[in-house]
């Protein structure tokens, strides 16, 4: 099998060329890595969801390398892609991981990383997933609220524990993120604590007895492509910290600047990752504190493909549909954010046609890519949906009873099914064929 590096000379937010997502065409047939697709596809099915090890790697020894000269941690944040195989990829790097449910926190511990290796976050965390951060010993919990707090130091005091807190400030810097539902740090949002009532509710968190107030927290949106809403945040949780430590409160330990990092889908132009880090690096250096960061998409967003196989070609309303075994279910991306995503034949094609790409799910919503001029295909041909490997498997549904597709890893010139495809059975298997009818 030839060993391929990607043909791809695309710009991601490194700004220059880099292993784009492990897939290139060699000999008119699509490979990952040294993988030829046809071959996953004729042994495993589709629709597959194919990552590449390289291009993780890669992106994480990159984000790594660029932030070298400050004390520093990378959170790889599960919600992106929480496939136990892919956080193996990411322990073995040293990276830590970043969990918003107890089933995140779950499946990292899972994959073995340890609770040090852990910062836990979210807007809403129940009693119950608190009581597993702190029993799981955590790195840091970011609480957004003075009400979740007091209720960690009240769990934590029932524990016997002092609680690891950062607090998720919302900095109120406008960013220039792809979508509105992705964009998280403007005023209003429903994450983090106001930035005008940080400074009490860290006083408060001073006073508590089993809270440690460590860390400052952000996240400000995702798919971000400007340094300034960085800069600008990243000034205002400094500010806090100086005003902390003019009061007295001389606890923290990190700067925790989220996610968000952008990476491309068709042809954006970003800034470079050198850029990113002369920004940012200088400012932290000059508080003494590690640089946290909890970065999803950057790290794998670029490293998977969607192998769908065309079941119908059909031409209606003087359109013509490609309809596949993969749509909303297995991306909703595009459906629910208008994303982009680019479509290739995965045997060369000799002709582009303009199609929209479709799936089988009852709902006019259902479609990967409207009015899109691509390579020409027909019923029986393999195609490749790129750059899936943030937000894809992880947001796939069942919805009209339809098994989640198989997710493989490709290391070099291997392949393993790191997830099976669902069956009918794992389907129905916690519904109750017998009910236990319980009187009301
Ligand atoms: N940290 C926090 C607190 C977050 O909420 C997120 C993402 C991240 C880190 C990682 O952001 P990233 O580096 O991946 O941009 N489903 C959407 C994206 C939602 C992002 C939610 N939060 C999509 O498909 O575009």
């Amino acid at each position: 099998m030839p060993q391929v590096r990607s043909r791809c000379q695309r710009r991601g937010p490194v700004g220059e060329s880099v292993l784009a997502s492990g897939v290139a065409r060699v000999g008119g047939v699509l490979y990952c890595e040294g993988v030829a697709l046809e071959r996953i596809a004729d042994e495993v099915g589709t629709p597959t969801y194919v990552y590449s090890a390289a291009v993780i790697r890669d992106r994480y020894a990159r984000l790594d390398a660029a932030l070298s000269a400050v004390p520093h941690r990378i959170h790889y944040t599960l919600k992106a892609n929480s496939n136990r195989a892919v956080l193996r990829v990411l322990r073995h790097m040293n990276a830590g991981v970043d969990v918003v449910s107890g089933g995140e926190l779950y499946r990292a511990l899972k994959a073995g990383f340890v609770g040090a290796d852990v910062l836990f976050g979210g807007v809403g965390k129940t009693e119950v997933e608190l009581r597993q951060a702190l029993e799981a010993g955590v790195l840091l919990i970011n609480v957004e609220s003075e009400a979740e707090l007091r209720l960690l130091d009240r769990i934590a005091g029932e524990l016997g524990v002092v609680a690891p807190m950062g607090i998720r400030v919302n900095p109120e810097v406008s960013v220039d993120s792809a979508h509105r539902y992705i964009k998280t740090g403007e005023k209003g949002a429903k994450f983090g604590v106001p930035l005008d009532e940080v400074l009490a509710v860290a006083r408060v968190a001073a006073t508590l007895p089993n809270i440690d107030l460590l860390a400052l927290d952000m996240h400000i949106g995702s798919q971000l492509f400007r340094v300034d809403g960085y800069v600008d945040g990243t000034d205002r949780l400094i500010d806090l910290v100086d005003q902390l430590r003019r009061e007295g409160i001389d606890t923290l330990m990190y700067l925790d600047i989220g996610g968000g990092l952008g990476v491309s889908y068709d042809a954006e132009e970003s800034p470079s990752l050198e850029l990113f880090a002369e920004s940012i690096v200088p400012r932290v250096q000059r508080t003494g504190l590690t640089l946290l960061m909890e970065p999803g998409r950057f790290i794998v967003g670029n490293a998977g493909i969607l192998l769908t196989r065309v079941l119908y070609r059909k031409r209606t309303g003087g359109r013509d549909f490609l309809i596949g075994d993969a749509g909303m279910t297995e991306l909703l991306r595009p459906s629910h954010y208008d994303a982009y995503h680019r479509i290739e034949a995965v045997h060369a094609a000799h002709a582009q046609m303009t199609a929209d790409v479709v799936g089988p799910v009852c709902e006019s919503g259902d479609f990967l890519a409207l009015d899109r001029t691509m390579d020409e295909a027909n019923a029986g041909d393999l195609l490749a949906v790129h750059d899936v490997g943030a937000y894809g498997y992880v947001m796939a549904s069942n919805y009209n009873t339809r098994p989640r597709g198989a997710e493989v890893l490709v290391d070099g010139d291997q392949f393993a099914v790191v997830t099976a495809r669902e069956r009918y059975e794992d389907l129905v298997h916690l519904e109750r064929d017998d009910p236990d009818w319980r009187d009301g």
